[in-house]
């Protein structure tokens, strides 16, 4: 009796061992590709290049407006011209047929906030304009825009969802739910998934989408939000431990794009917010420091059973206080967009990062 219990206490301990040794990804894991690749593809610099930018978007006939500063105005071009280099690689340059036929047949989805958007709106532009004569077709359905290659059958999907979890509607309220996540049900069956959901944890009052957080049998009035954060990232990398067969669908998360509203972080406390910046930090490093948002979500991702792949945009974004509309976007001088992305610019080496991870692996 003891015996077979000390038995099964051992077997049980060395199961336990195995899931979590199998599944762990160490600091270097979690950034697989990367290492796959040969170098850290984050780790560089941004150099002046006059072949770029990859695209014009007047080329680019479904381009949002508010992306599109160029034709909202914008006077300077240099932020055009920078492209993204490795310190330890060459990073290979993007091949929009080669992307298509790839992946033929199968289709690609963001998941998330508006940065989201910006990138799947520059990957639908590099493809198009890559390939101007394949016949394609733009329709919405609900929250999901679905763009679709016709003869590659392939499908580039974008699902607003900016906060991953559900907000449910109740008696008392908008109830934010950390622990459920029923969106999920809609993402099965997709073979390259890229999420990404951090600037909606922030907002308050007017602009915030709940009335109430809900974790478990416990509901709070409000809370810390990186901690809620940290609680909704697990909900959802629960979601895709017990989801994803890797062999089938290869899952990404976005790092966090970060915002230029404070310019005392790079060094120019008189600046009005990102306004006017016509050039990117050149170096290796932000002074402004990594941001705790993207540590939170790398702990996270670290956790994890299933292969997730960290987009390690952050740093090389933080360099870019260049890259932003600013007043050339929808809320012009009224409500500079410090946050998004003109489209050219940085969401374009987003997916030439994307590109080069799904070649080499
Ligand atoms: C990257 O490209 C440059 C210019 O073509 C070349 O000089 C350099 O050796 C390449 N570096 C690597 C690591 O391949
Ligand atoms: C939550 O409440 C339900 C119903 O009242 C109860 O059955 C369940 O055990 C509770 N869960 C926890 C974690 O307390």
């Amino acid at each position: 009796m003891e015996w077979s219990f000390s038995i099964s206490v051992v077997l049980f301990l060395t199961l336990l061992i195995q899931i979590h040794g199998s599944g762990y990804l160490d600091h270097k894991q979690a950034r697989g590709f990367a290492e796959n690749y040969g170098c850290n593809l984050f780790q560089g610099s941004w150099v002046y290049d006059d072949s770029y930018p990859l695209y014009e978007t007047s080329q680019c006939p479904f381009i949002e407006r508010e992306f599109d500063c160029q034709n909202n105005g914008r006077p300077d071009k240099f932020y055009l011209k920078y492209r993204w280099q490795p310190a330890g690689c060459n990073l290979t340059r993007f091949n929009g047929e080669d992307f298509l036929t790839r992946l033929r047949g199968k289709s690609i989805m963001f998941v998330g906030d508006s940065l989201g958007l910006n990138q799947w709106q520059s990957l639908t532009c590099m493809l198009h304009i890559a390939m101007p004569q394949a016949p394609y077709n733009l329709a919405r359905n609900g929250d999901v825009s679905i763009f679709t290659f016709l003869t590659y059958d392939v499908k580039v999907m974008f699902s607003r969802n900016a906060l991953l979890v559900d907000i449910v509607g109740e008696s008392i309220g908008r109830v934010l739910k950390l622990d459920s996540i029923q969106a999920g049900q809609t993402w099965k069956g997709i073979e390259v998934m890229i999420f990404d959901s951090w600037h909606w944890w922030i907002h308050t009052g007017r602009k915030q989408p709940w009335d109430l957080i809900q974790v478990g049998n416990h509901t709070y009035r409000d809370m810390d939000r990186l901690v809620a954060y940290e609680i909704a990232l697990n909900t959802w990398a629960k979601w895709v431990d017990y989801n994803i067969d890797p062999t089938r669908t290869r899952v990404f998360f976005q790092g966090v794009s970060p915002d230029h509203q404070n310019p005392a972080q790079w060094g120019e406390p008189r600046a009005n917010l990102c306004e006017g910046q016509t050039r990117p930090i050149l170096g290796f490093r932000y002074p402004g420091g990594p941001l705790p948002a993207e540590l939170v979500l790398e702990k996270v991702l670290r956790a994890m059973q299933k292969p997730v792949y960290l987009l390690d945009i952050t740093t090389l974004s933080q360099l870019r206080i260049d890259g932003h509309p600013s007043v050339y976007g929808f809320g012009g001088h009224l409500d500079p967009d410090c946050s998004h992305w003109c489209l050219a610019g940085v969401p374009d080496t987003w997916n030439e990062l994307l590109y080069a991870s799904l070649v080499k692996n």
